[in-house]
């Protein structure tokens, strides 16, 4: 099977802009998907904006970044993916939406090998993948963030997904200098499970009054090394997305543990989603 040039990525918010980037700037050509047009500005402003800091912090050359921007095309119509080899989905943590997604995908998408990815962080693959008509080529394939800078790829083959998918999926992730390892089609696959609870207790300090959010997090980076502290990485993760994994993972296996705190609901109920609108456990500007 030769190699995937024709990407296409669904969802142009903080994971889709970071994977449409990479490929872009991989080679790729790659067209991305929104549900409206002004998402789809949206989209491409973000996605704009860090190939321009990229030039500006000497990361890649103005060559680089306007290459990176003519491989890129927008779409308001997941018709327009119809001539893809591969196409990942990166919208919203929420059962629902995923579905209709990669149900919509699986007719739009002409070539019936062709795989669908979901960048899920939490929802079982196999629901996903036997909402489709293929499920032999549905599979996780989850990003960190900042995608452009974070190496690990999880790969996530559902019972039902193909080992041919797999190794596709894995060369993918390798093409755009990713290191994958394969996890299991659990919720919270491996690195969630391990980082979940340990973000969420973060919370519960807080709301017990035990600490501060920057005595915690200074805590964390300077007795342990992390590049930021829980906190910090929930501002940055999006507060509605930790409650969207959290509640995926609790659904799963009833672990107290991976209970949203009380204070993370009503943190997402007042709009304080992070970094991404402004307000978070900080306040950005
Ligand atoms: N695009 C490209 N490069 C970027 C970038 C971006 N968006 N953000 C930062 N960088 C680069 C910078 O250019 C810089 O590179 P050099 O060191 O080579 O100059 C490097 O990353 C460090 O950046 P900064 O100096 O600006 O800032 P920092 O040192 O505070 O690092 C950080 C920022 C990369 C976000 C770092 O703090 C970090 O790695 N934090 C942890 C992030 C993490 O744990 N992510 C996983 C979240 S969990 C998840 O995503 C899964 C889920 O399902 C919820």
């Amino acid at each position: 099977m030769d190699s995937v040039t024709r990407l296409g990525v669904v969802g142009c918010g903080l994971m889709g802009s970071g994977i449409a980037e990479v490929a872009a700037l991989g080679g790729l050509d790659v067209r991305v998907a929104e549900a409206t047009p002004d998402a789809v500005e949206a989209g491409r402003r973000r996605v704009t904006a860090s190939l321009d800091r990229g030039v500006q912090r000497g990361k890649i050359t103005e060559e680089q970044r306007d290459q990176a921007r003519a491989r890129l095309s927008f779409t308001h119509d997941l018709s327009d993916l119809s001539d893809r080899q591969f196409v990942v989905e990166a919208v919203a943590e929420n059962r629902e939406i995923k579905t209709d997604v990669l149900r919509t995908l699986d007719k739009a998408v002409e070539d019936s090998s062709a795989i669908l990815a979901t960048n899920t962080s939490s929802i079982p693959v196999v629901d996903l993948a036997v909402a489709t008509e293929r499920p032999g080529q549905v599979i996780g394939m989850h990003f960190f963030n900042p995608v452009p800078v974070q190496r690990l790829v999880e790969l996530v083959p559902a019972l039902t997904t193909s080992p041919d998918t797999v190794q596709r999926t894995r060369d993918l992730a390798t093409q755009l200098g990713k290191q994958p390892i394969q996890a299991p089609d659990r919720s919270g696959f491996v690195v969630n499970a391990l980082l979940v609870p340990y973000l969420l207790s973060a919370v519960r300090m807080v709301e017990s009054g035990g600490a501060r959010p920057q005595d915690i997090d200074q805590g964390m980076e300077l007795g342990c090394a992390h590049p930021m502290g829980p906190l910090r990485l929930l501002d940055l993760i999006g507060l509605d997305t930790a409650q969207a994994v959290a509640e995926s993972m609790y659904e799963e296996f009833k672990e107290p543990l991976y209970a949203p705190p009380a204070l993370l609901r009503r943190m997402v109920a007042a709009g304080h989603l992070g970094r991404k609108n402004g307000r978070g456990f900080y306040a950005y500007d």
